[in-house]
């Protein structure tokens, strides 16, 4: 199937085309100065699903007051608008993941993981360089590789082919998916991002994390990309188990120690554990 015929079965699936309401108003009114905490509250409360899941993330050892954040209200204060806006589009994010797919050799346990990691590495890298919202770079990571869980969903076959192709050929899954369809889930994540209206920060890095960027130029591409590699290393990854190593480019822009790295990758192991507990996956 063309990319174009692609984006408009996306755009015909109800449940794909748009986030689930509440993600969608609580990603504008974080992004807008004149929101409130409390607008954005209500909001949430209004599902009871959701509210729990955030209860639940705000009491998690992660945020240092486990068992003692009762209400919405606070778990926003402790967590901050932007890692609220992580837990809101990463639950539905995962309940859009959780329909069945139709390819037979799809890992969508390992995809998940594989995303969760990303996003975890993601925001460590980003606090180390102090950007300024590593919450986005969270949501970028978990979301990077987004294209796939369409791929699984409208091209079950081809996706058994790239699957089948990976493996047997040990190349990247990047690379099959160029082979077998002639682009890649890049270009279907852009296609998500666009549907979702989710920042542009975010769709950058869904967009550029297989691109040699510099953190300079492209500091959410460029940190997506170390963190993918990273969760790679980490052992949750997805395809054949091909040596995944940094680009030395990138990593030199980035200038983060490998010692540094390497423990990174331990902590990615015990968060991603701790979140799937916490998510209930
Ligand atoms: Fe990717
Ligand atoms: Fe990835």
């Amino acid at each position: 199937m063309e990319l174009s015929a692609l984006g408009i079965r996306v755009a015909r699936t109800p449940g794909l085309s748009t986030l689930p309401q509440v993600a969608s108003q609580v990603l504008k009114l974080v992004d807008n100065p004149n929101a409130s905490p409390r607008q954005i509250g209500a909001l949430i409360e209004r599902d009871a699903g959701l509210s729990s899941k955030l209860l639940k993330s705000a009491n998690s050892a992660y945020y240092g007051a486990p068992g003692k954040v009762k209400t919405v209200s606070q778990a926003i204060a402790i967590m901050g608008l932007s890692a609220v806006r992580s837990v809101v589009v990463g639950q539905a994010y995962q309940q859009m993941t959780s329909v069945r797919g139709a390819s037979k050799r799809f890992d969508r346990l390992g995809f998940w993981q594989h995303g969760l990691a990303t996003a975890t590495a993601g925001r460590i890298l980003a606090k180390l360089k102090g950007y300024a919202d590593p919450e986005v770079v969270y949501l970028a990571g978990l979301l990077h590789d987004a294209g796939r869980m369409v791929m699984d969903r409208f091209l079950p076959n081809e996706m058994d082919q790239i699957v089948q192709q990976s493996l047997e050929q040990a190349i990247p899954l990047i690379e099959a998916e160029r082979t077998v369809l002639g682009y890649t889930h890049v270009e279907v994540g852009l296609l998500l991002a666009d549907h979702w209206s989710l920042p542009q920060a975010v769709a950058e890095g869904i967009g550029k994390h297989h691109e040699r960027v510099n953190y300079a130029d492209c500091p959410v591409g460029c940190l997506v990309q170390v963190a993918n590699v990273l969760a790679h290393q980490a052992g949750f990854a997805i395809g054949a188990p091909v040596l995944y190593e940094l680009d030395p480019l990138v990593e030199e822009t980035l200038g983060i120690a490998t010692a540094q790295l390497d423990g990174i990758k331990q902590i990615v192991v015990q968060e991603v554990m701790r979140t799937q507990e916490v998510l209930k996956i």
